[in-house]
């Protein structure tokens, strides 16, 4: 499961315009600076192939990385910005979903939860639309070195309340992994994750 290079392939304003190829991919998806873009840079040790930002709503189009000529990660915009526009809104559900629902080298989704905050339940929802389209998910808690918490609760806390919601409604409970962007705690774990998905 190791890397040796990455390549930013293409930004894509709409589905269609992604790249004609044959080769998996992986989805990253989850709320406005849950650490998507984060994530990417710390999966391929590079510090800003993927742009990030303090301020929610950095990432504006599809982006594909293609890592070691074989594979993709693909980096999408946050949903849930509150400040976004209602009509940035709309164009962010009908732009990602005709993505999700018409890329057919899609392996997975990574859907990001923040493991500093209580369960919320616009990540519940887009749970629940990706299981209701067949699509598959990993949840990858983002975060989990946000141990000094003034008030709330403890990531690991967060984490087992958003499970048990999880129980309730799926038969199954799609796979998991606790990371870290700062500490690199649980990249060796989702890379291996992402190289099983790939030979299954
Ligand atoms: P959008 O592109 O706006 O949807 O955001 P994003 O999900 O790509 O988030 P991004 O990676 O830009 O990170 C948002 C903020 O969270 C930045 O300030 C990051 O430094 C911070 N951040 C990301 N991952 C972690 C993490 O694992 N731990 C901590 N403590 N902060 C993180
Ligand atoms: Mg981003």
């Amino acid at each position: 499961a190791k890397i040796k290079e990455v390549e930013f392939v293409k930004s894509s304003a709409r589905a269609r315009d992604c790249p004609v190829d044959d080769r998996p991919e992986f989805a990253i998806l989850g709320r406005s600076n849950v650490g998507k873009s984060s994530l990417i840079n710390s999966l391929v040790r590079r510090k800003e192939i993927a742009l990030t930002s303090k301020k929610p709503g950095k990432t504006q189009l599809i982006n594909h990385f293609l890592v070691n000529k074989s594979w993709y990660l693909v980096d999408l915009p946050g949903y849930g910005f509150a400040k976004a526009p209602e009509a940035a809104k709309m164009d962010w559900s009908s732009f990602t979903k005709g993505y999700f629902l018409n890329r057919n080298t899609l392996v997975a989704v990574l859907l990001l939860i923040d493991a500093s905050v209580p369960p919320q339940k616009i990540d519940l929802d887009c749970a629940n639309w990706l299981g209701r389209n067949n699509i598959p998910i990993t949840f990858v808690f983002t975060k989990c070195d946000k141990m000094k918490v003034t008030k709330g609760k403890r990531p690991d806390e967060n984490i087992r309340d958003f499970q048990e919601i999880i129980r309730e409604n799926y038969k199954q409970h799609p796979p998991w992994i606790m990371t870290s962007s700062v500490t690199g705690l649980g990249r060796d774990e989702l890379l291996l994750h992402i190289s099983q998905l790939r030979n299954y």
